[in-house]
Parts: C-alpha cells; structure tokens; sequence
C-alpha cells in the first residue's frame, strides 16, 4: 500500500478504540483518523487535531457491518432513514436478492409474487437499472446499497406468464438487459428459483442468462431451487452456474428447511465444502431457526408454526398462527392458507443445531433478508447483527468476535466486490461501528419485532456520524458500483 501523507488534522478522532480491522484478525487498541469520507490514520497515540474527537476507552470499533441479504431495495427511497439497519451498525446493504429487484422492471399490473415483497405496483418505478442508481442518489439513504439484479424480475418484462421456460429471444432481450445493469454498476444476477414465478425456468435459462457474468466480472446469488429434500441437487445446479464462467457463487439464506430434512446441515456444508476446493462459493444465513417471506401453500405442513404476518384478503388474522386461523374457521390449515392469499408469512421450519452449524462455517457471511415492507416483520429485520456478536458470540461462544466481525465486513465485502469497504484502513472508507462488546444484543422478538438493538454506540458511513444510540438527522449512504470481486474460496 502507498504511504499517505501523514496528516495533523481531521474531522474525527475516534480514540482508544479496540480496533477489529475486518480481516478476522483479533482486535489492536488504536486512534482512528476520520478525513472526509476516509480513513486518513490509524495508530496508537496519533499527534493529530481533530474538529471531534470520541473517546472509544474500551469500546469496540469495527467496520460498519455490510448486510448481505435483504431486500431493502424499495425501503431505501422511501424510507431513507433505514432505523432497522443502522440501529444496527449496518452501513451498507445489498439489495435485489431471491430473484427480485427493484430494477430494470416495468410492469403490466400488479407485481407477481414474491416480487409483491418490495411493495405494491406504485414501488416499481425503475424501468432501468440507471433510474434505480439515480434514485438512491437523490433519496441519499442511510446507508449505502449495492444492488443485484433479479431473474424473476427479468423473466416478468420478456414474458407473459411466468409458470414457463422462456424462449431464447425472451433470454437474449434478457441478457442485454442483465448487461445494461451490469454497465452500470450491478453486482451480479440473483434468482429465486423455488418460487413459482421461476421454478418453471430450467437450469439451461440460468445458465444462458448468466453469460455476461464472467466478462463483467459480476457473481451469481441463488435462492436455491430447493431448500427441503432436494438441496444437494439444487446445490450443484448452483454451482455449475459458477463452474460455466466461471463466477463467484453465494448460496443466500443457506438452510435445511422442513422437518423432514432437520440434521441434514453436515451434509450440505460437506458439499459446499467440496465445491470450494474448485470454484468460489460462499453463503449467507439469518441466525433465527425461522424463515419468513410470503405465504407458500407448499410450505404449509401441520408440524411446523407457521405464523401470518398480512394477508390482502384478511388484514384481522395478522399475527395469528395458521393453526390458530384454520381452527377458528374450522377448515385445514392447507384450506386457510388457500384463503388467505395473498399474504406473508413467517415458518418455523428449520432446527436451531442446523443453523448454528451453518452460521459458524467459514463460508457463511451474514445476511438478514430483512422484509422492511411487513407490517408483522420477522424479527431478523432489526435484530440479526447484534444477535449474532451478542446471543451466538459473546453468551452461546459459538466463534470469536474477531471471526463474527468478519463475517459481516471483509467477507462480504470482497466477495460482492465493494472497493475500499469492509475494513479499517488507511484510504477506505470510513463506514464504522462503535459498540459495546458487553451490550450488544438484539430486542426484537418474534412478538415485538420493530425495537432497535443494545449496544451500538456510533455508526459512521462516509465518514459522517449518524447513530449515537439515536438517529442522527444526517445521512450519508450512496450507491456503490460493482468493484472486484476477491476470488475468494
Ligand atoms: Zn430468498
Ligand atoms: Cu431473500
């Protein structure tokens, strides 16, 4: 690395902090120099004046926390405070997972599931990838976002219906759309292949729409095709997507899902583990043994709560479990559910053993996969980052801090290809979190979802404090283009 010039003044001088740099090494005490929107120093004992200076004594600095899975998409124009996630000391998030972004889209009617979870037809306003840039720009959010682009999301502007494969022209006006974005700073292709909307679309149309992947440099992130009984097969078309490019591959919100597949996490993390040793493939999980998103008549099985969040037909049932809903109406569950829909819902269809053992593989970054649009939300909304250093790390001992922190920050970081992100250097920027290690810990509970975490003391995103324990009136985030990705195994 090039010296910088050393430097007699800054903006803020963060002193003392305990320093966890983001590449899982264990924590230094040092001064952090803020200057505009860099780190200008970092050292014991800096001689430099600063317009402010924090005194950390003890606290915990690390690099603000890089959300690798949500689908803030919409929420960051419309709600450019973004509370859940920067009461969490994220700084950045990436959106347009599971198939469906905010952009390109142009709609015929009402969005198709599950592209309904960023909001209603008036949130699609972004025919192109560039109005959806230019729209963060404006609305100067929080936090920063960096955006995939989504294959749900395609499929709905080439075609009519979606419960087909498509056609090689649909593919290729497709393609030159997936390559418009990627031109213009998108970090990959997502699908969502286990909903309905894109289950119907055969491996070869992954394999052809993710071409342009390589020469761009750009990842493939996958809701697999299957999370239940036939995940390793879903895991393996994964991969060959990232074998043809060859790109980096992320496995989003990787799980054993249904009860029938509980303790199946050692072989699943067995072949990710093998297919790391060829290609580059990682992860993302939530550290609940819950899932949420909308109401899926496949998922409905009388072993598992399944609780409804909003359902269009019947607003009153919200927050009332399936069982509780069919037994009052006196029908199945099946047959409630049918009636409810459209409508969102939250599975307790994992087992806490399978998630632990995914949460602390080395592969596995953090992701939230927030629903900010829920009214009932799943608490992982607010609560996943100071869960997982709190509850996983600090009381249940699961991995190190230093390894949790980077999970969260130079592992996502450089796999998704945010230049000068991720960790405490000189010339990053300086997108940090100040917390309390004894603290830090989430609130938000499955019956009180919407409560901001313990612990996080200062958030600062290009180099501006926006969190003190509160939200600050300022905001600082922007949209990050795609950078190198690290060919990270
Ligand atoms: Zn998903
Ligand atoms: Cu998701």
């Amino acid at each position: 690395m090039t010296p910088l010039t050393p430097i007699t003044r800054c903006d803020t001088l963060i002193r003392k902090a305990k320093v966890f740099d983001g590449s899982g090494l264990e924590a230094a005490q040092a001064d952090v120099a803020l200057l505009g929107d860099r780190i200008a120093a970092i050292g014991d004992g800096l001689p430099i004046e600063a317009a402010q200076v924090v005194e950390a004594d003890g606290l915990c600095l690390a690099p603000g926390f890089i959300d690798a899975h949500t689908h803030d998409d919409t929420v960051v124009i419309r709600d450019p405070a973004m509370l859940p996630k920067i009461s969490q000391g994220v700084t950045t998030v990436i959106v347009g997972n599971c198939g469906i972004s905010a952009a390109p889209v142009t709609l015929r009617g009402d969005p198709p599931d599950p592209m309904n979870l960023l909001g209603d037809a008036a949130a699609f306003r972004y025919p192109t990838f560039g109005d959806y840039v230019a729209a963060v720009g404006k609305a100067r959010p929080a936090v920063n976002v960096a955006a995939l682009v989504g294959h749900t999301a395609l499929r709905n502007n080439h075609m009519n219906r979606l419960d087909r494969a498509a056609t090689s022209d649909e593919i290729s006006a497709m393609r030159r759309q997936l390559q418009e974005a990627l031109a213009g700073g998108a970090l990959g292709l997502s699908t969502g292949l286990a909903y309905l909307s894109a289950h119907s679309a055969p491996a070869e149309e992954v394999l052809a729409l993710a071409q342009p992947l390589a020469d761009a440099g750009a990842l493939y992130a996958t809701h697999m095709r299957s999370e239940t009984e036939a995940i390793l097969d879903a895991m393996e078309e994964a991969f060959s997507v990232g074998r043809m490019g060859p790109v980096p591959v992320v496995i989003s919100h990787l799980k054993c899902a249904g009860v029938d597949n509980w303790g199946r996490s050692g072989e699943v993390l067995e072949a990710l583990e093998a297919a790391r040793r060829s290609q580059s493939v990682g992860c993302d999980c939530y550290p609940y043994p819950a899932g949420s998103s909308t109401l899926d008549l496949r998922q409905v099985d009388e072993r598992v709560k399944v609780t409804i969040t909003w359902s269009m037909p019947h607003p009153e049932v919200a927050g009332q479990s399936l069982a509780q809903i069919a037994g009052s109406w006196g029908v199945s569950q099946l047959d409630a559910a049918k009636q409810l829909q459209p409508a969102g819902a939250i599975y307790h269809s994992m087992s806490e053993d399978d998630m632990r053992r995914i949460l602390s593989h080395p592969a596995t970054m953090i992701g939230s996969d927030g629903l900010p649009n829920d009214p009932r939300p799943h608490p992982r909304l607010w609560g996943t980052f100071p869960r997982v250093l709190g509850r996983y790390c600090r009381e249940e001992k699961l991995f190190p801090l230093a390894a949790a922190i980077h999970k969260m920050t130079g592992m996502p970081a450089g796999r998704f290809g945010l230049e000068k992100r991720g960790l405490v250097r000189e010339g990053y920027f300086a997108d940090l979190v100040l917390f309390h290690p004894d603290q830090i810990l989430d609130t938000a509970t499955f019956s009180q979802p919407i409560q901001a975490a313990e612990g996080i003391a200062g958030v600062w995103v290009n180099g501006l404090l926006c969190w003190t324990g509160e939200a600050l009136a300022q905001r600082n985030g922007r949209y990050l283009p795609r950078g190198r990705t690290k060919w990270v195994q």
